[in-house]
């Protein structure tokens, strides 16, 4: 198998180094605009492969899409991060023409692949690869619910004083601050629903915190996160490669799921060896279902300032 992943900056490389260690690939290509960058990342990752015992070929290249040529699955990483005190709404522009470029580059050498969006806004840019691409809508997902999901069980595992590991939740609709929607009415720990054991205000604030999760980071550090961002993405490059039929929300076209159609946006989807493989309905409430309606249409407006 043979995974690339575009943008050596902080998620493309965390991803990349997720990947290799799980030895998910046989050849990864790490692949980057500024001169010498991915090169230096991927000699960085192989002084790695001694000590950890992994075998993947991790290769830098400064956009020489010929050596992408066959991969399997591409990971679009490449574009501007937020700083503090924006919105991932605001990377809009820059972005759009980077995302663009990257899918009809990589096209020219890998027309079979899988691509899984990170660029900012990814609601947007999945649609834009969707719209650009021509590629079938089951090829192109978003990476943002994986991560914000993760997020909401970390919060839920610190009032609940468990480990996230024993909780199902998930969080769909735009990935944005305000768009997002984690289900705090669907959320289970070992079967048993947790608002059983969270008061309402505590329910509330968890919610809160997961949809700033990213902005609260991004505050801390300075710049916007990688390490569970990249770990969101490699995981579901493992479910495409090894077919493991993940169930997780991911950001993909819809044609009338969830009441909506002509939009990207994140819904719970299984993903293997085709991509995404199936969307999953999940019983909403009235007011979910508002709340999702609603996300949608600022997800509507943010893709009509590309027009599309
Ligand atoms: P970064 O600045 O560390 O890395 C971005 C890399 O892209 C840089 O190395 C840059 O040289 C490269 N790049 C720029 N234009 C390029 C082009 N045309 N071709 C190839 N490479 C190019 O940024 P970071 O933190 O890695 O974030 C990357 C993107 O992912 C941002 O847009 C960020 O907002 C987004 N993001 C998305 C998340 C999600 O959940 N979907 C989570 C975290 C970040």
């Amino acid at each position: 198998m043979k995974v690339t992943v575009v943008g050596a900056g902080a998620v493309g490389a965390t991803c990349a180094d997720n990947i290799a260690r799980k030895e998910l690939a046989q050849e990864l290509v790490l692949l980057d605009i500024r001169e010498g960058f991915a090169e230096g990342k991927a000699i960085d990752m192989m002084q790695t492969s001694a000590l950890l015992g992994f075998d993947t070929k991790v290769k830098g290249v400064t956009n020489d899409y010929e050596s992408t040529a066959g991969s399997d699955v591409v990971v679009i990483t490449s574009g501007l991060p937020r700083k503090p005190g924006m919105t991932r709404e605001e990377l809009i522009g820059t972005n759009a023409g980077i995302v663009q470029s990257v899918t009809e580059n990589i096209l020219k050498y890998s027309p079979e692949t899988i691509i899984v969006v990170v660029s900012n806004p990814m609601d947007t840019m999945t649609y834009l690869t969707l719209k650009t691409s021509g590629l079938p809508k089951n090829r192109i997902i978003g990476m943002g619910g994986a991560l914000d999901s993760s997020r909401f069980k970390y919060y839920l595992s610190q009032a609940l004083g468990c480990s996230p590991a024993d909780l199902n939740a998930v969080v769909i609709g735009g990935h944005g601050d305000t768009t997002m929607i984690p289900l705090i009415n669907h959320a289970t720990w070992n079967s048993v629903p947790v608002t059983q054991f969270l008061s309402k205000e505590k329910q509330d604030e968890i919610v809160a915190a997961t949809m700033v999760g990213g902005a609260t980071l991004t505050k801390l550090i300075g710049t916007s996160a990688w390490y569970a961002p990249g770990a969101g993405t490699a995981m579901l490059v493992e479910s495409i490669l090894r077919d493991e039929k993940k169930l997780v929300p991911c950001c993909v076209a819809l044609d009338g799921e969830y009441g909506q159609s002509d939009i990207a946006i994140g819904v719970p989807v299984v993903i293997g060896k085709n991509g995404w493989e199936k969307i999953v309905d999940i019983k909403l409430s009235d007011e979910e279902q508002q709340a999702f309606a609603k996300s949608a249409e600022a997800v509507r407006s943010m893709n009509s300032v590309l027009e599309l």
